[in-house]
């Protein structure tokens, strides 16, 4: 048996739609910082690509999918923008959406109106993201009941009770599941197949892998956004953990790991240097790294691999026309 959580009492947030709904699942803070100091004493050093999206790294993130290099967004807007009618027609209308990690919900725009669902479910942790997107899309769908969860998703998707029952699609657009170590991806992508359901299905964006000048230069754009969102990170550890790191002391350093089929990002120390945070002193050497992101870069067929693993079943599979980008549509089985 799982562990039950409770969600707060669905509330008509703002009473601005009788169609919006807010859940809350409270987290513990002492959790997160002590993730945070776990990974920053191991060898080697590392933090959770999660700590990038503070409000900076956020609109950073916001200002890398716009440089020319960072194609994976580009890419999957554009899949989704062509192929929009064809993948609800592959979907179904009325189902219940429901989007982990939603943030702005931008994505979600480019299918709704061929999809047509009962209900969209975004889950996102960052509440103002949550609450401004769920209004304008409540606001722009007059026909759209939405049911907001606010929570991190990483501890499991639940949904609330008061969501309608039916056909349920998953929605985990972006490559998101880049981030993680691919044992750890299965696990993932097993969490959404019990979110599933019954019947239910699985849209899911993939980056895949290309040759490694165009990955390497995805990562390292020319104006400096990448490095400025992954050095972003420190400003934003110093806020949760009182700490003292120098951005100025690290340097933003990128890489396509051909063997692992990775692109992973690094924060390099400059120095010899002590960091205090949150009653620890760390000690880095010049040179010494901390890593901070993987972005795992499968083949299509790779990618099916492990979502069969997961009880997945392949149904239908677009690229952007170089072949960069994927999009899958997968069945959930029943175990
Ligand atoms: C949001 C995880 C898909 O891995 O490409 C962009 C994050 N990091 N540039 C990715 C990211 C550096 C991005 N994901």
């Amino acid at each position: 048996m799982d562990t039950v959580r409770t969600f707060t009492e669905p509330s008509h947030a703002l009473a601005l739609s009788p169609r919006l709904f807010f859940y809350q699942q409270p987290q513990a803070q002492e959790d997160v910082l002590g993730e945070l100091l776990q990974g920053l004493r191991q060898t080697p050093r590392a933090i959770a690509p999660k700590f990038f999206y503070d409000a900076t790294g956020a609109a950073l993130f916001d200002r890398i999918t716009l440089t020319p290099e960072y194609y994976p967004t580009r890419l999957e807007r554009q899949i989704f923008s062509t192929h929009g009618a064809e993948i609800a027609r592959a979907v179904g209308t009325e189902r219940v959406l429901i989007e982990p990690g939603s943030g702005s919900s931008e994505k979600v725009g480019l299918l709704l109106n061929d999809l047509k669902p009962c209900a969209y479910v975004p889950v996102e942790i960052t509440e103002t993201h949550l609450l401004t997107a769920s209004r304008k899309l409540v606001e722009e769908y007059p026909w759209l009941e939405v049911h907001a969860v606010c929570t991190d998703y990483s501890d499991g998707i639940e949904v609330p009770p008061e969501v309608p029952a039916g056909r349920r699609l998953l929605f985990f657009p972006g490559s998101t599941i880049g981030n993680f170590e691919p044992a750890q991806a299965r696990l993932f992508l097993a969490q959404l197949h019990k979110a599933c359901g019954k019947q239910g299905s699985l849209l899911i964006g993939v980056d895949l892998r290309k040759d490694t000048a165009t990955l390497n230069a995805a990562y390292n754009d020319g104006d400096g956004i990448t490095a400025r969102f992954n050095l972003n990170v420190l400003e934003h550890i110093n806020r949760l953990a009182d700490g003292d790191f120098s951005t100025d002391n690290f340097r933003h350093l990128a890489f396509f790991n051909e063997t692992a089929s990775r692109v992973e990002m690094h924060l390099e120390s400059c120095c010899q240097q002590t960091v205090s945070l949150a009653s620890e002193t760390l000690s880095l050497r010049a040179g010494e790294r901390i890593h901070t992101e993987n972005s795992y870069k499968y083949t299509v067929e790779g990618f099916q691999a492990l979502a069969a693993d997961a009880g997945f079943k392949p149904r239908q599979t677009w690229l952007d026309p170089s072949g960069w980008f994927s999009v899958h549509l997968l069945d959930a089985r029943s175990l």
